[in-house]
């Protein structure tokens, strides 16, 4: 039988988030509980206003301290987990590491022991960066070695490892889910295609990062949760499930788009220096995924960021709930030296 109470971690976040709202939209039997730390890139404004937001409960927590985790799971009595919660900017990995082990390794090994304590399935929400950069025609199968190349990649492949070993040793009822980039409402403008859209809408300038040949396959977020949701409610313990969106596209195509369709007076692009150890380009297969679980992206993506950027430019209001102190801190250490 398909879960009826699910806890999410990070629902406060973008993708958590979107995967909360297609939960409780299309399955009205479902009660869902949201366990999330508000970092930085969670926001309870994500919360206000959710379909079915009756069934949904908010408790704040952290994934790395057990006795937040034990809690919530004794309280809501959920009969699986989705764990998306993070830290999942790279190149704040790149200036600051602890968190990312911490969150990301830490909180997933407290995850599996809690849920395999609980006798409950997991569902782990991982990424196509654990395969480190793939040269083009290649895509990665999920027995693809795993070579991450920054700190992110390889707390996030600590993580999917630790799942891998919980079904191995204990035959624990885990498994993973890893997809290409996501865009979409309510990303954090730290990633590039929020972060384009309102600096190109202010009419600044758009930094790209070398040459911007960098290729990155895009995945609509409510693509990537109803896949997510389909391996919760009929995936395999121990698999591993690849989402990914088909559309790759190099950055400097993905911002000059962005700009012709919102530019201001002013906005244009700037080559900056280059993120070190930049990945040139992702990919995943995804047939046997595909034909598993029944799954297929429906979003074209010239369709989808039509609907982001209007998103954006109709939310002034979230955009500035989001683009704190903290935000302009980052921005300002990361950009400051390119
Ligand atoms: P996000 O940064 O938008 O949100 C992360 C959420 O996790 C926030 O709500 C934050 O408050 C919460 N969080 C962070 N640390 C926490 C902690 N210690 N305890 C509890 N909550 C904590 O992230 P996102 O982009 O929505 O990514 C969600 C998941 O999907 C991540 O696991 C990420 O690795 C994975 N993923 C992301 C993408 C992408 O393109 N964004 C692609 C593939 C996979
Ligand atoms: O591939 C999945 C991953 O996608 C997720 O696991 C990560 O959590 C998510 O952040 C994302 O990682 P990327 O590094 O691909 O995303 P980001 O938005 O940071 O950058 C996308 C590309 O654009 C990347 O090649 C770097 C480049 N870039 C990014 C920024 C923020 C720029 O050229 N300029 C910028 O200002």
């Amino acid at each position: 039988m398909a879960p009826q109470r699910v806890l999410v971690t990070g629902a406060a976040g973008f993708i958590g988030n979107a995967f909360l709202r297609r939960l409780l939209a299309e399955r009205p039997g479902v009660a869902a509980m949201t366990f999330d730390a508000l970092t930085y890139a969670g926001h309870e404004e994500n919360l206000a206003d959710l379909p079915g937001a009756e069934r949904h409960q908010f408790v704040r927590g952290d994934v790395a301290v057990a006795a937040d985790v034990e809690r919530a799971l004794a309280g809501f009595q959920p009969d699986a987990v989705v764990h998306f919660a993070a830290e999942t900017h790279v190149d704040r990995s790149i200036l600051q590491p602890e968190p990312f082990l911490r969150t990301n390794i830490l909180g997933t090994q407290v995850l599996l022991d809690a849920c395999r304590e609980a006798g409950i399935r997991l569902v782990c929400i991982s990424t196509d960066e654990v395969y480190g950069s793939l040269a083009a025609p290649r895509r990665a199968a999920p027995d693809h070695p795993l070579a991450p190349s920054n700190v992110y990649a390889a707390t996030k492949a600590a993580g999917d490892l630790l799942a891998q070993a919980a079904f191995r040793t204990h035959g624990q009822d885990v498994l993973v889910t890893r997809s290409t980039n996501n865009y979409g409402p309510r990303q954090m403008p730290e990633k590039l295609i929020p972060l384009m859209i309102l600096r190109a809408h202010a009419g600044e300038s758009l930094p790209v990062y070398g040459h911007g040949l960098q290729e990155r396959d895009w995945l609509h977020v409510d693509d990537h949760s109803d896949g997510i949701l389909a391996a919760l409610e009929r995936g395999q313990a121990g698999a591993t499930y690849h989402f990914g969106g088909g559309q790759g596209r190099t950055n400097l195509a993905m911002v000059e788009a962005l700009l012709a369709a919102c530019g201001r007076d002013g906005a244009r692009i700037e080559h900056v220096r280059d993120r070190p150890g930049h990945d040139q380009r992702y990919a995943l297969d995804d047939g046997a995924t595909r034909e598993e679980l029944g799954w297929t992206p429906v979003k074209a993506l010239e369709e989808g960021l039509a609907e982001t950027i209007a998103w954006y430019l109709g939310h002034a209001d979230w955009c500035r709930a989001v683009a704190g102190d903290d935000l302009r801190a980052f921005l300002e250490a990361n950009y400051g030296d390119r």
